[in-house]
């Protein structure tokens, strides 16, 4: 059974102060959702403040990315021990945006995925494509850059994020049709690897756009296990609200 995940990526935005005053929002919101993980990655500076205020709750913290080095001269870098030690559960490691600005691969992902591992922090990875159209090719490009070197161990704790770019940020969101498609390729991709029981355990979250009023369509797909939330995350009215969503489908998926 895959237990949805539920995942705020607050990129560049928020403070300790707005930390501080979303969590005391948020929280009782989603006091009796134990349906689902919730995971909050919030910049690296305000980890501190959101590790004490989850403290004691069921929401785990996450950043946004690391280096694969352990430590060293690497100016400006923050490594997976370091964000382990900081008290997160969780990392983002390939989003697009670290992609597109920062020029990430496909091989700096797999390196960052293999040391998030070691640093016993859950990766999630995110794939996507640019434009609409070249979505299995893309796909299949960055599972076998960035995944299929992976060990079978280190396969098994790794959740993905599938990001259509083009649906991220500007309020396009994929249909679910085209997602939960998206999401198959992926998981074909995995079993082809990893064996049919490995693929199958395979959380696979979708992100961009997510809104409350298209959470409900998108979460009823057997193939989308949780989202990766950019905007709407950032307010806790919103982002509760897509922590709340349950379907019959997601009281257990296969
Ligand atoms: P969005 O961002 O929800 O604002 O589209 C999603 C993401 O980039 O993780």
């Amino acid at each position: 059974m895959r237990i949805p995940l539920i995942a705020a990526n607050w990129k560049m935005h928020k403070n300790p102060a707005g930390t501080t005053s979303f969590f005391r929002s948020f929280l009782p919101l989603v006091e009796s959702a134990v349906h689902c993980e919730i995971v909050i990655c919030p910049s690296f500076l305000d980890v501190e403040t959101a590790v004490a205020a989850g403290r004691g709750t069921r929401v785990r913290i996450g950043a946004q990315n690391l280096y694969w080095e352990k430590e060293g001269a690497f100016t400006g870098e923050i490594s997976g021990p370091m964000i382990k030690a900081a008290g997160c559960s969780h990392v983002i490691v390939g989003h697009s945006e670290r992609r597109r600005y920062f020029g990430e691969t496909d091989a700096g992902v797999l390196k960052k995925t293999v040391a998030a591992f070691d640093a016993g922090l859950t990766p999630i990875v995110c794939v996507g494509e640019r434009q609409e159209k070249n979505a299995a090719a893309t796909l299949a490009e960055q599972f076998r850059g960035g995944i299929a070197g992976l060990s079978d161990e280190q396969f098994a704790a790794i959740v993905i994020g599938y990001e259509p770019v083009w649906a991220i940020g500007d309020g396009e969101t994929a249909t679910p049709a085209v997602a939960a498609d998206a999401h198959q390729c992926i998981r074909a991709q995995a079993k082809e690897r990893f064996g049919a029981a490995a693929a199958n355990q395979l959380r696979i979250l979708y992100g961009g756009s997510v809104k409350p009023d298209n959470a409900g369509k998108l979460l009823a797909e057997p193939e989308i296990d949780g989202f990766l939330v950019g905007g709407a995350s950032l307010d806790p009215v919103s982002f509760a609200e897509l922590v709340n969503f349950q379907t019959d489908v997601h009281a257990g998926h296969a």
